[in-house]
């Protein structure tokens, strides 16, 4: 039997995301309405409305506490940390997620350009301002 060929791959090779404009970035922030959920300290941007139930956690400061393929994991794929998220800021009572347990974060895959993506990343790499203490 054939063995299967290991993956090609430089050594010490892992992905990581293309720098970005993070003031294309902000456009993409505002133009995508992501404050309608997210408080971004030292931003003019429309507050988020408690009232509507689905808000997510506040992003000032964030810059300085992720890489930046995490925050491009958020985008793409909500689910697949936020059940870390909510474990370690132990937020379950903050109404993160839906009743079907899934991220109320919406998906942008199919809406958002990749350059967009990069761009918006950039924006929440340089997010460091107002940041809470862990
Ligand atoms: C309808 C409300 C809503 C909108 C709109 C929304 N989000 Fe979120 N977001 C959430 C919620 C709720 C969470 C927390 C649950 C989770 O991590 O998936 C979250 C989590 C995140 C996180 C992870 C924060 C952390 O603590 O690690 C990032 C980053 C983020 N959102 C960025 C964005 C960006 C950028 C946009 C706009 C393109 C956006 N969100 C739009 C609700 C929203």
């Amino acid at each position: 039997m054939k063995r299967q060929s290991r993956l090609a791959m430089p050594k010490g090779w892992r992905f990581t995301i293309s720098a970005g404009d993070h003031h294309a970035g902000r456009q993409v922030f505002v133009d995508f309405e992501c404050y309608k959920c997210h408080e971004v300290a030292g931003e003019d941007f429309p507050a988020p409305r408690v009232e509507q139930g689905n808000v997510g956690p506040a992003l000032s400061g964030m810059g300085a506490m992720h890489p930046a393929e995490y925050f491009l994991e958020t985008m793409i794929d909500p689910n697949a940390s936020a059940a870390w998220r909510i474990k370690h800021h132990k937020d379950e009572d903050k109404g993160y997620l839906g009743a079907d347990g899934t991220s109320k974060m919406p998906s942008y895959n199919d809406t958002m350009t990749t350059q967009q993506l990069i761009d918006l990343v950039a924006y929440l790499k340089g997010l460091t301002a107002g940041a809470h203490q862990h």
